[in-house]
């Protein structure tokens, strides 16, 4: 099937892609560290000079191995369930720099908290606030931050947008004085800090800095009240770009600059949570070509994987861009949807992709590093696929696929 001479030849983090798909198969999700490194050295570059703490929001994309290299950066961890947090041990990331969040943590959860697996825990209920005093009572003093729901909406796609009055994350700013007294007279809590996180893929700054605005403003009156609070974080949820020329949509000079302007002189630490911004671009997704179809007016390019190893476009429309790393042939670029394996409407995207594309060519999904992975289910009883890490022409496994055997590995036959 194969010329010597292919078309098109491309690597990933310089392996050729073929040599990728031949050492681990297809579909393969990859990790640039080369271009994780930069994003993270982009941020501490904003951030560090401005005394901004950066939390990696682990629920984008984590593995052993991740925690591993991120343990080695000065980033802290969100967490939001114990599998989270047992990878990040495992990956042997300091529990002084892993934090709690979530809005219905369960009782092993905050023993995990109160064990001090972690430095501190983001409360966001009163039922949980109660909860962890509970657990706490008779031991050291638990530090918490509260998770305020600011009111800010930021224009999102409606199902990852978190703030704004009509979500359920955090206490309502007009419920603080309340939820203060309460704290008050829990003296197993420690109040460290206020957070706020309004939703992901946000493509401007003024959100966040309205955000910031009322963070303080809540932070001056859990002071009044008489709490020491130090810190604020203002969330995640930095846009990343969809399509390959589009401009990085959010700045992280910009934005660090313009929220430590914001609360500059009244003694708060700022820190940000991003996932996506961290993790994104760093990853690609690679398909081999199954079969070329036209069906009435529309091509379709079926690859080897889909809606199971990327819900995202089904989900929440989301855009990722392709780019085929072996081709035979190429022609111009005509219209095709890119199509998945599973059994219903799987469809990746819609593209320009070259006339002549055929079976057994690869096509990559760039910018897939965070929730693609992290959102990949074993619908259609599929294997979610192995995780390489490569850089700069070397490469390593440090996630296996599934067989059908893993598939099976929980079932009781
Ligand atoms: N902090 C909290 C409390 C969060 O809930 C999130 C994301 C983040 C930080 C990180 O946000 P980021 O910087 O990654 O935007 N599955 C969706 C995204 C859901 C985001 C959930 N929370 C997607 O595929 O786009």
């Amino acid at each position: 099937m194969r010329t010597p001479h292919p078309a098109v030849d491309k690597s990933i983090g310089g392996t050729p892609a073929r040599e990728l798909a031949a050492t681990y198969g297809t579909p393969l999700f990859t990790i640039d560290l080369d271009v994780l490194d930069l994003e993270v050295d982009r941020l501490l570059t904003a951030c560090a000079p401005r005394e901004i703490a950066i939390g990696y929001a682990a629920k984008a994309f984590l593995c052993a191995a991740l925690a591993e290299h991120l343990a080695a950066t000065s980033l802290r961890l969100d967490v939001c369930s114990l599998g989270e947090l047992v990878t990040a041990e495992r990956g042997g990331f300091p529990a002084g720099r892993i934090y709690f969040h979530g809005c219905g943590k369960t009782d092993d959860e905050l023993r995990a908290i109160v064990a001090g697996r972690v430095a501190f825990d983001v409360v966001d209920n009163v039922e949980e606030l109660e909860r962890l005093a509970r657990l706490a009572a008779g031991g050291e003093p638990v530090a918490v931050m509260l998770r305020i729901n600011t009111g800010i909406e930021a224009h999102t796609h409606a199902f990852i947008r978190t703030g704004g009055e009509n979500t359920k994350f955090g206490f309502s700013l007009d419920h603080l004085p309340e939820i203060f007294e309460r704290l008050a007279a829990l003296p197993q809590l420690h109040l460290i800090g206020l957070h706020a996180h309004l939703g992901s893929q946000i493509a401007e700054l003024a959100p966040f800095l309205a955000n910031v605005d009322e963070l303080a403003a809540a932070a001056d009156l859990a002071r009044g009240a008489g709490f020491r609070v130090a810190e604020l974080i203002c969330g995640g949820g930095i846009g990343v770009e969809e399509r390959p020329n589009d401009p990085r949509p959010v700045d992280f000079d910009a934005l660090a600059g313009a929220l430590v302007a914001r609360v500059a002189g009244r003694g708060y630490r700022l820190a940000i949570e991003p996932g996506r911004a961290v993790i994104a671009r760093a990853g690609s997704s690679l398909y081999r070509v199954m079969a070329v179809k036209t069906q009435g007016h529309r091509r379709f390019v079926v690859v080897d994987g889909g809606m199971a190893d990327n819900p995202r476009p089904i989900t929440y429309g989301a855009h990722h861009p392709a780019e085929v790393m072996l081709a035979q042939a190429t022609g111009p670029d005509e219209p095709a949807t890119l199509a998945g394996r599973s059994c219903e409407n799987d469809e990746l995207g819609d593209y320009l992709l070259p006339r002549d594309l055929a079976a057994g060519d690869l096509i990559a999904l760039r910018t897939t590093g965070a929730y693609t992975y992290s959102m990949a289910s074993n619908y259609n009883r599929f294997g979610r696929p192995p995780v390489v890490f490569v850089r700069n022409g070397q490469h390593r496994r440090v996630v296996r696929g599934e067989s059908p055997d893993d598939v099976m590995r929980l079932d009781i036959v």
